[in-house]
């Protein structure tokens, strides 16, 4: 897609997102806050249907998984055992000029002429020797460069700045300059991107504590005591949902990269593949069934087949998705193998879901630091290990994003007077739909049709969330719910009271991707649409 048409998409599908209350600008009153994003009343619905689906998928439905629901602060030891207080930082680079802060690793490289300034004197004979240097385009007069380092200088204090030592030099794929105006950006430094807070009411460093930068540690922290709760045995899994907080450099493309979101993890603990070995493959299991006895590539694979399978149930087919095998050296010291699910965004394709094989590094980190044992006892092999990890983690607004992207569509469709117009359309997988179904009495000045119509809405109401109109035109209120991704529309008419008696009790039900309509039996209405959006 050519960048101009990926950008109008991009902005649709943002203003739709707007119109209907999908996404908020958080703050917005106050100016909004760079990262940070609120879910109107029908993004909430969605988000929740996301969340509710996955839990359901592991742990409901699974006897090997268990939920949890940890604080967001945690002692701060635990960010020491993980490596995030050392570790979890991204290199940031500086604008010298504007004092912008970059991702050093997302500076476009350009080439040019560089001017190189070894200093400036002012009217009032003050000197600086603070060096400094801006890249222009080649063909550029001096002047353009000049005008820049005069800034520089200026905010510097100076008035009447006199540039010193200028010289130039050709310059090829840089990545030294701010690409937005030239100017020189400092040398890339590490910035940790955990939140830091206080606890307590005395702000020092000895009450320094951290808003989580991801749910996976608290599940490891909490490992013996889910153990020793739960009665599961090695190999189980102890999954969370929520939120991680992280102060991204450059949050960016919308929700994509924000500095608050969600998250779903999954931390699967595995034998040891010495001791999987020693287990006894099960005999009545069919094809493809987990078993005890096998090792961390066949666990790791299996899941990664597992979560395809779930993107697949809420509607992101395999082609919608990518995976990235992270190369060895591009791996954690500890990481036996990672793969990242890629979703095609209008933007890109990029990140969903990273399935990491983490060996016993976790557990062990947090045997180290806190002094207390992490050890599994296997009766079956009389091993004693710490168990190993594969851990699948996801982000939920990264899936909300993907959902939006791939449910968006704008088709060209003929109205009853014949007229072509475009119908804007969110095509999302019924199961996880913000609502499910419309209600619509045909005309709203006549009672007995609300009368059934409201019927028909408390029917299902206790099962679905079901939003009744009976505003506007029926075509209108179509494409109404067509925007907000509704699957389901029922209409109450005149052959519902019984104008053609073999009618009677009978409504007609839209389907919202083909708008073809059949007519349904009250009474088959509830049975039939709790088998589209379970
Ligand atoms: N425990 C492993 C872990 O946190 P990660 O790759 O850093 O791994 C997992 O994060 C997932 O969390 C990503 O695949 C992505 O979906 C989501 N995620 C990470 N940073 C994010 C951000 N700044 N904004 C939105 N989602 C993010």
């Amino acid at each position: 897609m050519a960048e101009q048409k990926i950008n109008e998409r991009m902005e649709k599908i943002v203003s739709l997102c707007k119109r209907r209350g999908f996404i908020f600008q958080s703050s917005e009153i106050y100016g909004g806050l760079n990262g940070f994003w609120d879910y109107g009343p029908l993004g909430a619905e969605l988000k929740r249907n996301v969340k509710d689906y996955w839990w359901k998928a592991m742990t409901q439905k699974r006897e090997d998984v268990v939920g949890l629901e940890a604080s967001i602060i945690m002692h701060p030891k635990i960010w020491e055992a993980s490596g995030h207080t050392t570790t979890f930082s991204d290199p940031m680079v500086d604008c010298l000029l504007t004092k912008n802060r970059f991702r050093a690793d997302q500076v476009q490289p350009q080439s040019g002429v560089a001017y190189f300034y070894s200093g400036a004197k002012d009217a009032t004979g003050k000197e600086l020797s603070d060096a400094f240097s801006v890249l222009v385009q080649k063909g550029k007069p001096p002047e353009s460069a000049r005008k820049v380092a005069t800034q520089f200088y200026e905010q510097r204090g100076m008035t009447g700045v006199q540039l010193l030592g200028e010289r130039s030099e050709l310059v090829e794929n840089s990545t030294k300059y701010n690409p937005e105006n030239g100017s020189l950006l400092t040398e890339a430094r590490p910035f940790n991107l955990m939140f830091e807070t206080h606890t307590g009411p005395i702000k020092s460093p000895e009450n320094i504590a951290y808003l989580r930068p991801e749910t996976a540690q608290a599940i490891f922290v909490q490992f013996k005591n889910v153990l020793e709760t739960a009665r599961q045995k090695v190999p189980f899994g102890i999954c969370q949902i929520g939120k991680a907080f992280r102060n991204e450099i450059n949050p960016r493309n919308y929700i994509f990269r924000s500095r608050e979101f969600e998250q779903m993890e999954l931390e699967f603990f595995i034998k040891p593949d010495e001791v999987a070995a020693k287990t006894p493959a099960l005999t009545d299991v069919a094809e493809g069934e987990p078993q005890p006895n096998w090792g961390w590539e066949q666990w790791h694979k299996y899941w990664v087949e597992q979560r395809v399978r779930w993107y697949e149930s809420i509607g992101l087919g395999r082609d919608t998705l990518d995976f990235y095998w992270q190369k060895k050296e591009e791996l954690a010291h500890y990481a036996k193998a990672t793969v990242d699910i890629l979703f095609k965004f209008p933007f890109g394709t990029e990140e969903l879901e990273g399935i990491a094989a983490r060996g016993n590094f976790d557990l062990s980190q947090h045997q180290k630091f806190s002094g207390k044992s992490m050890e599994y006892f296997d009766e079956e092999t009389r091993d004693k290990y710490v168990p190993h990890v594969i851990e699948p983690s996801a982000g939920v607004d990264r899936l909300i994003l993907a959902l939006v992207c791939n449910a968006f569509n704008e088709e060209e469709v003929t109205d009853d007077k014949g007229n072509k117009e475009v119908r804007t359309v969110l095509k999302f997988h019924p199961r996880v739909a913000p609502v499910k179904v419309g209600v619509f009495p045909l005309l709203k000045n006549k009672p007995e049709l609300v009368k059934k119509a409201q019927e028909v809405r408390d029917l299902l109401r206790p099962h679905m969330t079901v939003f009744y109109d009976e505003a506007g035109a029926i075509g209108r209120r179509y494409r109404r719910q067509d925007e907000a991704g509704t699957p389901f529309g029922i209409t109450i008419d005149f052959d519902t009271l019984g104008e053609k008696p073999e009618l009677r009790d009978t409504v007609t039900l839209r389907d919202r991707d083909t708008m073809k309509q059949e007519r349904m039996d009250i009474s088959e209405l509830l049975p039939f649409l709790l088998s589209r959006i379970r």
